[in-house]
């Protein structure tokens, strides 16, 4: 009789600067991968980089430290472009996001292989930002996972990474509880309202019913960065007369001025690191920049808090946003769980302890673990349900903008076999095409007041038959919930032809 395979099941932190693999060992516990391509100080980050050199890709590490020579050879924070069909040259190359992360998927299979080859196969459950608001880029990831070997269930593959953080961090909850997940990483600002209920007092809660989701996908420890990097810049342009402001690639740079750009990017996280160390007042650096100039900077936190005043605003304006579109106060928050690279950043504990009581936030020393971790039980653990919820009305306009056709309801849970038939009459007999359109809203419906989830105009094959719009063959819609809150709809429209759409909730 052949033998069954072996697989092991493993949870995935794709992130825009370091990627994790997490996995439960033998005795039940979660282990983190090593990564022999990983950061030198600590191989369970693989490094979110690309470069294409000699002739082959290289990923991780290895590719980090060509950036110094070779900058154009690099390429990383893709994940920002994830959902883009936009090329970026790399070396001799060019690729889109979701081909740079099959290429670091592909180096995680790769050290699987190298570690348990006892394993006949992989399954993999990967986390994605809430904030994430079309389905193209979480059907990329997916897409991304099987060119890189795995397998993957399609129902079950992703989850939210703040929904996975509290997966982890459940397990030190008692009783039901409302958390507010923040998520402040590499290039993203995520949050959830994240409701728990109780299964068990040992292996914590077992249904988590996500209350609403906020976040700004361009809102990053590299936005601090650019920050950083541009009170540096400002210092060297008064002191040696050059402007190391533009990216290291940008092609107005010498071979000498491109290097120094990379070095004072390399100078931002020492600087974070500094400042975010508790009772912190300075951070002070000194940067070998060129032959002839060392740059020795210093920096107050009072004059830090002022320059990432803007980003610390629009922190603000999410975790208002989560709640308003949640219909939740800040008091009813029974924990506040900070994690990711910058959970430490100050301007953002500041802003929790100006909108919360101390004794609720929480930042795990593991803060940088808990969202591989949350991945890694929940992918191997079925007994885990996290609720679809409606985080606000979702319709279709209907009577030139003055009506919705409501198809779901704020509030509700959208179960996974959900559907729903509509017939629309146009009744216009000029029109030969119907102008569909999804849009979002909370409380009742006003018009004007929504925002367009997704907006299309469907014609039909033959416009002479326009004549069928008159209002005697309805236009038929099927509505379904598909894996990843993508709502999908199949458009009837009266000659006949048919559309598929998937719309992310
Ligand atoms: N000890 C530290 N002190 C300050 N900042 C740090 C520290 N360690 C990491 N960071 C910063 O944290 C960020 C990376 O965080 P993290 O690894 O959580 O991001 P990511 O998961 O790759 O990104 P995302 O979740 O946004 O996709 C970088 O900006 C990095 O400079
Ligand atoms: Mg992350």
């Amino acid at each position: 009789m052949p033998e069954s395979k072996r697989i092991l099941h493993v949870g995935i932190d794709l992130g825009t600067t370091n990627t994790l693999c997490a996995y439960t060992d033998e005795a039940g516990l979660i282990q983190y991968l090593r990564f022999d391509s990983g950061r030198p100080d600590n191989p369970h980050f693989l490094p979110s980089a690309v470069a294409f050199a000699n002739g082959k890709w290289v990923v991780g590490e290895p590719a980090l430290r060509l950036r110094a020579a070779h900058p154009t050879d690099v390429f990383t924070a893709f994940k920002e472009n994830m959902g883009s069909e936009m090329r970026h040259s790399v070396g001799t190359q060019s690729v889109t996001a979701q081909e740079a992360a099959a290429e670091i998927l592909r180096e995680v299979y790769r050290q699987l292989t190298r570690t348990f080859p006892q394993f006949d196969g992989f399954h993999a459950f990967v986390t994605v930002p809430a904030r994430y608001d079309t389905d193209q880029p979480r059907i990329e990831t997916k897409e991304a996972l099987r060119t890189a070997g795995f397998l993957c269930d399609p129902k079950h593959a992703l989850t939210d990474e703040p929904i996975a953080a509290s997966i982890a961090y459940g397990t030190r909850l008692q009783g039901n509880s409302l958390i507010l997940v923040v998520d402040f990483g590499g290039g993203t600002f995520d949050l959830s309202l994240v409701h728990t209920y109780a299964g068990s007092s040992e292996i914590g809660p077992d249904r988590f019913e996500p209350m609403s989701w906020s976040g700004d996908r361009h809102l990053g420890g590299d936005d601090v960065d650019r920050v950083l990097v541009g009170l540096m810049a400002d210092q060297v342009i008064k002191e040696y007369n050059v402007d190391l402001r533009p990216e290291p690639d940008s092609p107005g740079y010498s071979e000498k001025e491109a290097a120094a750009a990379v070095r004072l990017r390399s100078m931002a996280l020492s600087l974070k690191t500094q400042l975010f160390a508790d009772g912190a007042e300075e951070a002070e650096i000194y940067a070998d920049l060129f032959d002839d100039y060392d740059l020795d900077f210093t920096l107050s936190l009072q004059k830090y808090l002022r320059a990432v005043a803007p980003l610390t605003q629009r922190m603000r304006d999410c975790i208002e946003e989560l709640y308003r579109k949640g219909g939740l106060s800040f008091g009813e928050t029974q924990h506040v769980l900070v994690v990711g690279g910058m959970a430490r950043e100050v301007s953002l504990q500041r802003l929790l302890r100006d909108l919360f009581p101390d004794d609720i936030i929480t930042v795990p020393d593991e803060s940088m673990y808990l969202v591989v971790r949350g991945a890694a039980i929940a992918g191997s653990n079925t007994e885990i349900h996290v609720d679809n919820k409606a985080y606000a009305s979702v319709g279709v306009l209907i009577r030139n903008g003055k009506d919705v056709d409501v198809i779901i309801r704020e509030g509700d849970t959208v179960q996974s076999n959900f559907r729903a038939e509509r017939s629309y009459y146009p009744g216009d007999e000029k029109q030969w095409g119907m102008h569909y359109c999804v849009v979002s809203f909370t409380g009742d419906f006003m018009p004007g007041q929504y925002q367009t989830i997704f907006s299309t105009v469907l014609q039909l094959r033959n416009p002479t038959l326009r004549g069928l719009f008159s209002g005697r063959k309805p236009t038929k819609v099927t509505y379904g919930f598909s894996e990843d809150k993508l709502l999908t709809a199949k458009v009837e429209l009266p000659d006949g032809s048919v559309s598929n759409l998937t719309v992310r909730l």
